[in-house]
């Protein structure tokens, strides 16, 4: 370990003074490392790690055996041609946050095994046709945060392994026509913070067997019916900030297998009846940060299979108690910073899945003691940021399940004494910044997982020692100020 820590500072020393002149020296022998290089050879698996050397072109006395390669976070600034044709046997090339703008047509010559190659962050505007042609094998490419503004069309040519594409943070508008012609492999194609505007004109260049598309942070407002009939295998589409208006019913027709759709962070002032038909297997929505203001009780009626519902922040103040009715299965619901006030009779019935209940930052004052009487399985709970001023005893008495209850920030001035009553599996235990001024004995009680109980900012006094848990072999850690006399 010392010697390992000598070694690192020696190199560190020796960095000084090798930025110029001769290529540095990556291992010495095949067994060690060296000055710039960390080399290893687990298994047959041969790896050499350059990260971080300040190196300005590629160290010498690479093994010609190594299978990874990686030159992150260096100053290289372009690739000449055949740079790593003597490794044959590379799988796995790393090269982001160089400063690299150039690629020499032939730079990865000779790397017919290649499965990896990220040149993510770096300063690449062009890219020649060709670029990519030997790379026979390549399953993920990286070109993420450059600055490529317009690709040619043969640039991915010979690509016909590949799978995931990842060209986001880029200042792309457009694609030619046929420039993923040779891609018959593709599925994942990651094109966001771009500057795409017209939806329909990348649609159109996209292979029609792509899975997972993701133009998040573009400025696409306007969304086609039939966008996406051109992709029976869709699954994963984020459209998140762009600058949708309201999508009109059949802008999704013809994807029965989408399961992930993000539309968050978009301009959308209604869902109307029948968007969601035709995509009856969807199971993550996110819709959080658009002006909706209400939910029609039919939105979820044909997604019967909806895991996570994301409406967080969509200026909700009334909710309608049949809303939630059609989707059973659902597993995770984000209702955060809305601006309800009461929910109504029966708005969780059917919810027996439920895993997690997120209602921070609204406006409720008090909640009915049958509200969460459905939520058997409900794990975390929280309620933080409400106006909530006192709690019926028996709330969470049919929730066994529980590991957390947060109510931070409301306005309970006290805690009905039988509150967790049955609660054994209970470990966390938030209401900090209340105004309760007084804890009863045995509120805590039976309570054999607990292990955090914050109770400050409040107004407490008269609590007794007995009113935390006993000693336990290992004590709950308690966060308790206490304010006031004791
Ligand atoms: C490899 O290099 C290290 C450090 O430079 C040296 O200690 C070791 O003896 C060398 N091993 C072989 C097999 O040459
Ligand atoms: C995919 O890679 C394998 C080698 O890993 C190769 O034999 C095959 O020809 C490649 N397929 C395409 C379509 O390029
Ligand atoms: C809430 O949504 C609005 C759009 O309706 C947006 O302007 C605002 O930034 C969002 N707030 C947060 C905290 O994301
Ligand atoms: C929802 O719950 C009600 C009773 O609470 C039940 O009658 C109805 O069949 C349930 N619906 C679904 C879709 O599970
Ligand atoms: C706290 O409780 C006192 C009475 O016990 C009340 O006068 C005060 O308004 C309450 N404060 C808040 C923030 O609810
Ligand atoms: C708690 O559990 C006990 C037995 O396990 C049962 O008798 C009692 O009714 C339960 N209390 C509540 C409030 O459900």
């Amino acid at each position: 370990m010392e010697f390992r820590l000598c070694l690192l500072l020696l190199m560190l020393v020796q960095l000084a003074s090798q930025t110029q002149g001769e290529p540095a020296m990556a291992c010495h022998n095949v067994t060690g490392a060296s000055d710039v290089c960390y080399c290893s050879a687990f298994g047959r698996d041969r790896e050499v790690a350059c990260d971080g050397r300040t190196l300005t072109e590629l160290p010498t006395g690479i093994p010609a055996d190594t299978k990874t390669l990686q030159l992150n976070n260096n100053r290289l600034t372009s690739l000449p041609a055949r740079a790593f044709s003597t490794f044959r046997q590379l799988t796995n090339l790393q090269i982001s946050r160089n400063r690299i703008s150039q690629i020499e047509v032939g730079a990865f010559d000779g790397l017919n095994l290649l499965d990896n190659l990220q040149l993510d962050r770096n300063e690449l505007a062009t890219l020649e046709d060709g670029t990519f042609q030997s790379l026979i094998s390549l399953r993920y490419l990286d070109l993420g945060d450059n600055r490529i503004s317009s690709l040619s069309v043969g640039v991915f040519s010979g690509l016909g392994n590949l799978t995931r594409l990842k060209l986001d943070g880029n200042a792309i508008s457009s694609l030619p026509q046929r420039i993923f012609s040779d891609l018959v492999s593709l599925h994942t194609v990651n094109l966001a913070k771009n500057n795409i505007v017209d939806l329909d004109g990348v649609l159109a260049v996209l292979p029609s067997h792509v899975r997972d598309i993701d133009l998040s942070d573009n400025q696409i407002w306007r969304v086609d019916v039939d966008a996406f009939v051109r992709f029976p295998d869709l699954y994963g589409l984020n459209l998140q900030g762009n600058g949708l208006g309201n999508l009109a019913p059949g802008v999704f027709n013809g994807v029965p297998n989408l399961f992930r759709l993000r539309l968050d962070s978009n301009k959308m002032s209604a869902i109307p009846q029948g968007l969601l038909q035709g995509v009856g297997g969807l199971g993550l929505l996110y819709l959080d940060n658009n002006p909706l203001l209400e939910l029609d009780r039919n939105t979820f009626v044909s997604v019967p299979e909806l895991r996570y519902i994301h409406i967080v922040n969509i200026s909700l103040s009334n909710i309608e108690a049949e809303l939630f009715r059609p989707v059973p299965k659902l597993r995770g619901l984000q209702l955060g910073s809305n601006s309800l006030s009461s929910l109504p009779q029966g708005i969780f019935a059917n919810l027996s899945n439920l895993n997690t209940l997120n209602l921070q930052d609204n406006k409720l004052e008090s909640l009915d003691s049958n509200v969460f009487a459905d939520l058997g399985n409900v794990q975390w709970l929280d309620l933080r940021k409400n106006n909530i001023k006192t709690l019926p005893s028996d709330i969470f008495r049919l929730m066994s399940k529980l590991l957390s209850i947060n109510f931070q920030d409301n306005s309970l001035s006290a805690l009905p004494v039988d509150i967790f009553q049955n609660l054994t599996e209970l470990t966390r235990i938030s209401f900090d910044n209340n105004n309760l001024t007084t804890i009863e004995d045995g509120t805590f009680d039976n309570l054999p997982n607990l292990e955090s109980i914050d109770l400050s900012g409040n107004v407490l006094k008269d609590v007794s020692c007995e009113t935390f848990p006993p000693d336990r072999p290992t004590p709950p850690h308690l966060n308790v100020e206490i304010k006031g006399a004791m």
